[in-house]
């Protein structure tokens, strides 16, 4: 991951950012993230979307750190911002019959993924897919997930969305339910590229105090050490 600050990359981030802000007055946000991805993948491809997605790590990554939350196949997951599903393959792949909740804000990605998997695993497993709005994430709620897991996601909201991106975590949670946040923690918030922020955890715990005042809230490493001033963290809520 490239973090020093390159101030080309961003002034060009920065105009690309206000072009389509100018083109799109009212859009959302995350209508952004989708455009300048998408883009990548159509073009010479992207990390973590669409068919050149490799993990960072293992593909088991997140189904090894939700087994050492006490993950069975028996419980409801919530993959928030799965994305296209390449940590998502290995939970699917161990959870019984619909149990795999992935949610993103668009279905592109998504149906980006499902292209890589194998039909019968899909035909199988039958994991459930949104878009998150309302709607699903009261299908999700429905389901009480045990775990809701978020990686590689936090990072990609900008401050202005992080309330309602921990919020909406927080509303799927019930009681004796976990929500893990990975997230690249720095002292201060600090923009890594054109989508990217690293955040200091206390921003992140405030937030989720806000919205689970009585929730038990701690850090713990997703690996140890640090680069660049930049340490790999998981928020674990428990309610
Ligand atoms: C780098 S990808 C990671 C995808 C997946 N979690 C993984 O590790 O393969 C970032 C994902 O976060 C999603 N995302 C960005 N902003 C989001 C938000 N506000 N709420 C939920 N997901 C978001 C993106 O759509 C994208 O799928």
């Amino acid at each position: 991951m490239a973090n020093k600050f390159n101030a080309k990359r961003w002034w060009r981030a920065t105009k690309r950012y206000i072009g389509w802000r100018l083109r799109n007055p009212l859009a959302p946000y995350e209508n952004y993230y989708v455009d300048v991805v998408m883009r990548k993948v159509r073009g010479s491809g992207h990390p973590a979307i669409g068919p050149n997605a490799r993990p960072v790590r293992e593909q088991s990554e997140l189904l090894d750190f939700l087994i050492r939350f006490g993950l069975k196949p028996t419980d409801v997951v919530v993959d928030y911002g799965c994305g296209s599903l390449r940590l998502g393959e290995s939970v699917i792949n161990y959870l019984e019959p619909g149990k795999y909740w992935g949610v993103d804000i668009t279905h592109e990605f998504y149906e980006l993924g499902l292209q890589g998997i194998d039909p019968a695993l899909i035909g199988a497993k039958q994991p459930k897919l949104g878009v998150i709005n309302a709607e699903t994430l009261a299908k999700v709620r429905a389901d009480k997930p045990r775990l809701v897991a978020s990686w590689h996601v936090c990072s990609k909201v900008p401050e202005a969305r992080l309330d309602s991106y921990i919020g909406n975590i927080v509303s799927l949670l019930g009681a004796g339910s976990t929500a893990i946040i990975h997230f690249p923690e720095t002292a201060e918030r600090r923009q890594l590229s054109g989508l990217a922020w690293a955040s200091p955890r206390a921003l992140l715990e405030k937030l989720a105090r806000q919205h689970a005042p009585k929730a038990e809230i701690s850090f713990q490493p997703l690996v140890e050490g640090e680069a660049d001033g930049i340490r790999q963290t998981l928020l674990v809520i428990r309610t």
